[in-house]
């Protein structure tokens, strides 16, 4: 399955405002048969919206997953997630990365396990500030990549996230062009260094809202977006998943 806008609701929500959340996407998103939008809240709410969404075509996943499962306190398996009926997981989100400490090669552990449990990912990479300013953007995202998921062989729906670190809840984006040439390398890198040649799809992320969607789904190899802050509004991502149907390609 293929996913093309997915919300990150990071910790946010509540059992009262994920029913208003849900009323409001459900009046106002065009197509009810929508089948590439996802939204992935708190882990305690995933059952929750899980049962919510049962009658729209939206997607459960989770924020993150273990590498494992068993004696890892205040861990969440896969197999857990699965159980429950949730479908993917996002991987390596920056926030991951910066304040739990989550490295390449922790992450490649992860990967490996969702690819063995046939568990579909979204997983992140993205500069930081210093790399962008210095021109190095290609070599940071290359080095990410390469560690994480050389020589793995990906499943079908192994999807790219592409989300500037310092694009994240700022309000600021890359030049679209950038971001287009950004989307073309991590689609050559993948492939050349995956086990099976995988092209992926590759979502933007990063200060996404209804006033920017339109430019961003224009580019050729921006297959999508994922969307934090904009996401916590039902009826702004639903207006954004409107505009990506209506992309025109
Ligand atoms: P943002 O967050 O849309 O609020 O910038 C994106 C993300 O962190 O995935």
């Amino acid at each position: 399955m293929s996913l093309s806008i997915i919300g990150n609701w990071k910790s946010n929500g509540s059992l009262e405002s994920n029913k208003s959340w849900i009323h409001d996407f459900k009046y106002s998103i065009n197509d009810p048969e929508i089948s590439n939008v996802a939204i992935c809240p708190p882990f305690t709410y995933l059952d929750q919206m899980i049962s919510l969404t049962s009658n729209l075509g939206l997607s459960i996943g989770s924020q993150d997953i273990d590498s494992s499962s068993g004696a890892r306190t205040g861990s969440i398996s896969i197999n857990a997630c699965k159980d429950i009926g949730c479908c993917f997981s996002i991987v390596g989100h920056s926030e991951r990365r910066e304040i739990f400490g989550e490295s390449n090669m922790y992450l490649r552990q992860k990967l490996i396990t969702a690819q063995e449990s046939g568990f579909q990912v979204i997983f992140c990479i993205g500069e930081p500030k210093e790399q962008q300013l210095a021109g190095t953007t290609n070599n940071f995202l290359e080095k990410q990549i390469i560690e994480s998921l050389s020589d793995l062989e990906l499943l079908d729906g192994f999807t790219i996230a592409y989300e500037p670190i310092w694009a994240i809840g700022t309000g600021k984006i890359p030049d679209i062009k950038d971001i287009n040439a950004t989307h073309k390398f991590i689609k050559d890198i993948v492939q050349s260094s995956s086990k099976n040649n995988f092209t992926p799809n590759v979502l933007y992320g990063g200060s996404v809202t209804s006033k920017n969607a339109e430019v961003l789904f224009k580019e050729k190899y921006i297959d999508g977006a994922l969307i934090g802050g904009a996401s916590l509004n039902g009826k702004e991502f639903a207006e954004i998943a409107n505009i990506f149907k209506n992309r025109g390609f």
